[in-house]
Parts: C-alpha cells; sequence; structure tokens
C-alpha cells in the first residue's frame, strides 16, 4: 500500500493522477462545498481565539481547496492564523495547492508555508481531512490458535498474497489485543492494523503543546470495525468514481484506503497524554458548527444559488451519504474543555472506548 501510493512520481499520490473531483477518482467533503472549509472555520475561530500567536497545520491538504476556505472565512471573521503550515506527503498535491492559494486567496498567500516534516512544536489547530485512511495498513488474519501477517508476493508475472505466521512484533502484540482474537467466528478472519495512525498520534502528541487536533474520516469505534460481520476488512480501491475491493488492480493509479479504527486513535491519544475531547458524527459536528445557518445566509427565493447549496450540505450531512460514516474526533492539550469541545454540545458522543 505503501508502494504502490507513495513511491515517488510512480505512486497514485506521488505521481500526477487527477485524483479528485469529476477528472478524478473520488470527492472529498471541501471539493463537495466551500460550506464544509466555512463551517470548520467557525471551529478553527473558536479554538484560535484564547491562543494567541496559534496557527493552524494542515495534514494532506488535497488541492488546497480546504486552506482556502479556511483562511478566506477566518480573515473575515478576524481571525487569522500566525501562519498556515501544510504538510503534505506529495509533491504533485504540494505544486498543485500551491497554485490554488495564490489564484483564489492571493492576498492571504504569505500566511502559508509548506513543511517537509512534523514541526518540533505547535501551539494551534491540527487539522487533518481523509489522511488517517489514505495511510497504510497492516492486515491480519486471525486464524484457529494464531495470527498471521498478509503480504503481497510477485508470483507469475502477477501479485499475489500470502500470509505469514507473526509470532511477536508490534504487529502481533496489537492483533492479540484485538476483539477478533475472543470472538469463536468466524474465522479465519481478515480485518487491518493501521501501526502508522497510532505512531501518527504519538507523534502529534509529543509536538502539541497546546491547542487541539481535529480529525476527519470514515470509520467506527472497534465494536463496529472488527464486527463478525466485517470478517473481510474494510480495505477499498477507488478508480474513477467506482469502489471496488481488487488492490492488485492498476498499481500506482488508483486510491487504496481504508476505515478508521477510532478506538486505536482515541486509546493511543490517552496514553499520549492528550484528552479525548469528543468524537461525534460529521453530520452533528457540521450541524452543531453552524452549517445550517451559513445555509440560511442564502435566501432560499434565489433558486439557483440556494438549491446547489442545499444539494451539497445535504450531501455533507444526510446519513445517507457522508453524515454517518464520517466522524470526527477531537484531541486536546493544555486548552479548556469547554473551549475544545465547540462543535460536541448537541448530539451523540459515542463510546469509544
Ligand atoms: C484522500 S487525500 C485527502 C486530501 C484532502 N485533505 C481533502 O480532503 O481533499 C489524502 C491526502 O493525505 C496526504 N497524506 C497521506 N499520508 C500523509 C502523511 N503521513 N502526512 C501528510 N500527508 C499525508 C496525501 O498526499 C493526500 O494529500
Amino acid at each position: 500500500m505503501e508502494t504502490v501510493l507513495y513511491t515517488p512520481r510512480l505512486g497514485y499520490y506521488s505521481g500526477g493522477a487527477a485524483k479528485f473531483g469529476a477528472a478524478g477518482d473520488f470527492v472529498t467533503a471541501p471539493e463537495i462545498s466551500p460550506l464544509f472549509g466555512e463551517t470548520l472555520a467557525q471551529y478553527a475561530a473558536h479554538i484560535l481565539k484564547p491562543i494567541k500567536q496559534g496557527s493552524i497545520l494542515e495534514l494532506g491538504a488535497g488541492s488546497g481547496k480546504l486552506a482556502v476556505d479556511l483562511l478566506h472565512t477566518l480573515a473575515q471573521l478576524d481571525c487569522l492564523p500566525q501562519h498556515y503550515y501544510i504538510l503534505d506527503l506529495s509533491a504533485d498535491l504540494q505544486q498543485r495547492q500551491r497554485t490554488t492559494i495564490e489564484q483564489r486567496i492571493p492576498h492571504l498567500a504569505s500566511r502559508v508555508s509548506w513543511l517537509s516534516a512534523l514541526p518540533e512544536q505547535f501551539e494551534g489547530l491540527i487539522l487533518a481531512n481523509e489522511v488517517l485512511d489514505a495511510m497504510p495498513v497492516h492486515l491480519a488474519v486471525w486464524q484457529n490458535g494464531s495470527i498471521a501477517e498478509r503480504g503481497v508476493l510477485w508470483e507469475d508475472q502477477g501479485l499475489a498474497w500470502q500470509d505469514r505466521i507473526l509470532a511477536e512484533g508490534e504487529l502481533f502484540d496489537t492483533a492479540w489485543q484485538l476483539p477478533p482474537t475472543d470472538r469463536p467466528s468466524p474465522l479465519p478472519y481478515l480485518s487491518e492494523i493501521s501501526l502508522a495512525n497510532r505512531h501518527f498520534i504519538r507523534s502529534l502528541a509529543t509536538l502539541l503543546q497546546r491547542g487541539t487536533i481535529l480529525l476527519i474520516d470514515y470509520g467506527f469505534g472497534q465494536s463496529e470495525y472488527y464486527h463478525p460481520q466485517r470478517h473481510q476488512g474494510t480495505l477499498m480501491c477507488h478508480y474513477r468514481h467506482h469502489a471496488h475491493d481488487d488492490p492488485f488492480f492498476l498499481p500506482g493509479l488508483q486510491d487504496i484506503t481504508s476505515h478508521v479504527d477510532f478506538s486505536a486513535i482515541a486509546q493511543t491519544a490517552l496514553d499520549s497524554g492528550l484528552q479525548l475531547t469528543g468524537y461525534t458524527t460529521q453530520t452533528h459536528f457540521l450541524i452543531n458548527c453552524g452549517i445550517t445557518d451559513l445555509l440560511a445566509r442564502t435566501p432560499a427565493d434565489q433558486p439557483d444559488d440556494y438549491l446547489p447549496q442545499v444539494s451539497q450540505v445535504q450531501r455533507l450531512i444526510s446519513p445517507a451519504e457522508m453524515g454517518e460514516l464520517f466522524k470526527i474526533i477531537v484531541l486536546s492539550k493544555n486548552i479548556d474543555g469547554d473551549t475544545a469541545a465547540y462543535g460536541f454540545m448537541r448530539g451523540d458522543l459515542r463510546r469509544l472506548l
């Protein structure tokens, strides 16, 4: 997964594929509507206000659209961050982000800078939309009395799976503690484990001095993630707006993702000294942060403007579309609990641990 997504120039994210939007393979929330970024800006303003000199660090900024919508709205709210840092593994996307920002918000472009590694220290808001799902996962197979790692080899001019029994190591230790180990059936049980997600949260916990980490992605808590009915895992591929489950199809030209285990994110955060501020669905978070109020600024008697926005908001918050599958988790450090919890006032705070 790491090779086909991130090999310089050849990997899906590193190469020149369109990726986002109608000409690409999938659509993300910032590409659906500016109301997504404008709503997140309400949250960002809330966090940045009490932190004098606070900045934003966006991880995996895609086309740069979310950065544009956030900065544009924060300028209107008179709450611009000191700096807007972007860290993205893809050189191709970094270039696109520069172009988008220079064209759309030239007056704010001087606030934006690109990092080649995580900073040592940070104060403010760290943000990542659909980045956790793009990190490489391990495949684990729970069998009768043992756990194997499923790997990929080159065989007969093609890619093929091969399992290797695990006896020790980080993957084995993590797999051993997960729910399929206690479950009698169905075996063999195949699923993903993201050590990369866990390492990433530990790194963020170390560098964050004061502020919050806002992560948005599709996934579940562990009881749903490792549910008996999900015994084939959650690995998914996207090619030209078709979702399928064959990761060997057109290596480097299609996206490969896995759902996020939010219990693992929460537990790793707590073990690393962060607070778990909130966890809820995208529907609840966006409504709590005022997406419907922002929509209401456009009069309903102007259908040419109003109706497309209604349909965009519907895609973002309808439980049948992104609203229920996508979750928001906020982790925080050294910041007032009520301030950080803006966005979680109403709605369900689901049990994760
Ligand atoms: C599915 S795209 C999402 C892009 C954007 N956030 C959006 O919502 O449109 C995943 C992004 O994460 C980046 N990425 C993946 N792993 C990363 C990491 N460890 N650090 C920074 N960026 C990463 C990819 O290069 C890509 O820009």
